[in-house]
C-alpha cells in the first residue's frame, strides 16, 4: 500500500521515530538496556551466533549482540534511525525495510530478536521470522505486559494524549502481552517450545525535562504531539514527571515487560548422532542396549553413539556413582545438579532426560524452573547445589573461595564438596562429548517429558518429532 507522495505504508514510522533520531538514540534507546541484556542472555547469544534484530531502531541491541561475539544484522523502517544504527555498527548487515518482507534468505539466522518491534497488529511478521531462522533457531521478542499495574505506568501516559483512534491502535498492538495471547499466536505461526519470561525494564531520567524529550522522540510520542502540539506535549510531560521526582535520585519508571522465547520447528533428524554405530556390537554394548530397553523401552541415541566405546562410558558412570555416594546425593539432588549444569552448557539432551527425572522426583514446575534459572521452589541447600553447578559449568576459573561457603553452610564436608564438584564436572564432560558429536535427544523424550519441562528447554539440539524422523 502507498501513501500520498508515493512512499509505501511501512515507511510511515520514520515520521515519528526518525524525527529526532539523535534524541531517540541517546535519550530513549539506552533506557532499554536491561531488556537487551536479559533477552541476549536467555537466547545465549555468543561467539558465532548469527543474529537478526527486527525493528532494530538505532541499533543499540545490535551493538550489544556484536559485543557478545555475534554476527549481526538488523532491519528497521526508519531510514534516519538506521543511519544511527550503521554509525554504531560499522560493517554490520543493516537494512532499511519492511519487517513483513525480510530481505534475507531462508534459514540464515540462528537467533532473531525483536524488542517491542513485533506486535499483535503485525502477526504476519512471525512467518517471516520463522522463514529466516534456521530449523531449531530461536526467537526472542518483547512486548508490554501489565502496564497499568506497573509502578512506572505514569511514564507511558503521554502516549495516551494522541487521537482516540491512535490510542485504540496502541492498545491493539499491546494485546500480545495478555495471558495466553502471545503463546497462542506464536504456536499458530508454527513456533515450538514457546515460553513467557519476565524481562527487567526500567526507565530512568535525570530530570523531568529529559523525560519529556525522551518520550517526545518516540513514535507514539509523535502521535500525541500531532494531537496536542509539541510545546504543550513537552510541558505537560515534564509536569507529569515532576510529580514523580525524588530528592537526589533519578526519576524511575519500572514497567512490566513480557518476553517470549520460541523455537523454529525442528528438522527431521537423519541420525542419532554424527557417529555410526559399530557394525559389530561388543558384549558390553549389547548389554547397555538391553539395559536401556528394560528401563526405558528403547535404546538411547547416546547409548548407540557410546557403543563405539561402551567401556569408556561405564568408567565415566562408575566415577559418577562413586562421587554420588560420597556426596550422598539423592535422585532429586542429582536432577538439580544435572539440569542446572546442562542448561548452563546449552545441552538439551541431559536437560530433557534429567528434567523428566527431576519432575518425577519433585514437580514439573520445579524442574522447569531450575532449567530456566529460577530456583524459587528449591530449599536453601538445593539452591546452593544449583548455583554451584551453574558456576562450575559456566566458568570454573571465575569461582571464589566464598562461592564454596554456601555448600559448607548446607552441611557438606570438604570431601562431599569435592564429590559434588566432581559430579558436575563429570556430567559436563558427558554433555560435552554428546553435544560435540551431535547426539540428538531421543524423540521419545518429547512424549515422556512434562510439557513445562519441554517448554523450558529452548536450547541445544532438538529431539526428532517421531520415530520415522530419527531413523
Ligand atoms: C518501539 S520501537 C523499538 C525500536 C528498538 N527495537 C528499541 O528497542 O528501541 C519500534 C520500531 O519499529 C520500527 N518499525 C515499525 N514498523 C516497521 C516495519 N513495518 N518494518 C520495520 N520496522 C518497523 C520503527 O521504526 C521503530 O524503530
Amino acid at each position: 500500500m502507498s501513501i500520498p507522495g508515493g512512499e509505501p505504508q511501512w515507511t510511515l514510522p520514520d515520521a515519528g521515530w526518525g524525527r529526532r533520531a539523535a534524541d531517540a538514540a541517546t535519550l530513549h534507546e539506552p533506557q532499554n538496556i536491561r531488556e537487551y541484556v536479559a533477552v541476549h542472555q536467555h537466547l545465549r547469544v555468543g561467539a558465532g551466533t548469527r543474529l537478526l534484530d527486527v525493528a532494530c531502531g538505532a541499533g543499540l541491541a545490535v551493538e550489544l549482540a556484536a559485543a557478545r561475539g555475534a554476527t549481526v544484522a538488523g532491519i528497521d523502517a526508519s531510514a534516519r534511525l538506521l543511519a544511527v544504527a550503521r554509525d554504531r555498527n560499522r560493517g554490520a548487515d543493516l537494512r532499511v525495510g519492511d519487517m513483513r518482507a525480510l530481505p534475507w534468505g531462508d534459514g540464515e539466522f540462528d537467533v532473531v530478536t525483536s524488542f517491542r518491534g513485533i506486535w499483535g497488529t503485525t502477526p504476519e511478521v512471525l512467518d517471516e521470522v520463522r522463514r529466516v531462522l534456521r530449523p531449531g533457531g530461536l526467537l526472542g521478542l518483547t512486548v508490554w505486559g501489565r502496564v497499568k499495574a506497573s509502578p512506572g505506568a505514569w511514564a507511558l501516559r503521554p502516549f495516551l494524549w494522541a487521537q482516540t483512534a491512535q490510542v485504540a491502535h496502541q492498545a491493539a498492538m499491546n494485546s500480545l502481552g495478555r495471558p495466553g495471547v502471545g503463546e497462542e499466536l506464536l504456536t499458530r505461526h508454527g513456533f515450538e517450545a514457546v515460553r513467557r519470561v519476565d524481562i527487567p525494564f526500567v526507565w530512568e531520567f535525570a530530570d523531568p525535562e529529559s523525560f519529556a524529550r525522551a518520550v517526545a522522540c518516540t513514535g507514539p510520542g509523535y502521535e500525541a504531539i500531532q494531537a496536542v502540539g509539541e510545546q504543550r506535549f513537552l510541558e505537560d510531560a515534564a509536569r507529569l514527571a515532576a510529580e514523580h521526582a525524588r530528592d537526589g535520585l533519578p526519576l524511575r519508571a519500572e514497567i512490566n515487560l513480557v518476553g517470549f522465547l520460541a523455537r523454529a520447528p525442528a528438522p527431521a533428524v537423519p541420525a542419532s548422532s554424527f557417529l555410526a554405530e559399530p557394525a559389530q556390537l561388543s558384549d558390553r554394548a549389547r548389554s547397555a542396549y538391553a539395559d536401556d530397553s528394560a528401563e526405558l523401552g528403547y535404546v538411547m541415541n547416546a547409548t548407540r553413539m557410546w557403543a563405539n566405546d561402551t567401556e569408556a562410558l561405564e568408567l565415566l558412570f562408575k566415577a559418577l556413582g562413586r562421587v554420588t555416594k560420597t556426596a550422598g546425593l539423592t535422585v532429586r539432588d542429582r536432577g538439580i545438579l544435572v539440569t542446572a549444569a546442562a542448561s548452563t552448557l546449552g545441552d538439551s539432551y541431559c536437560a530433557l532426560a534429567w528434567g523428566g527425572k527431576l519432575a518425577a522426583a519433585a514437580s514439573a514446575q520445579l524442574s522447569a524452573g531450575v532449567i530456566a534459572g529460577d530456583d524459587g521452589l528449591l530449599d536453601d541447600r538445593e539452591r546452593a547445589l544449583a548455583r554451584w553447578a551453574r558456576q562450575v559449568a559456566a566458568d570454573p576459573n571465575a569461582t571464589n573461595a566464598s562461592d564454596v561457603q554456601p555448600l559448607r553452610e548446607a552441611g557438606y564436608t570438604e570431601a562431599q564438596i569435592l564429590a559434588i564438584t566432581a559430579y558436575v564436572a563429570l556430567r559436563v564432560a558427558f554433555s560435552t562429548i554428546n553435544d560435540a558429536l551431535g547426539a540428538v535427544p531421543d524423540w521419545q523424550l518429547r512424549t515422556t517429558t512434562p510439557e513445562a519441562v519441554l517448554r523450558s528447554v529452548t536450547f541445544g539440539r532438538v529431539a526428532a518429532l517421531s520415530a520415522s524422523d530419527s531413523s
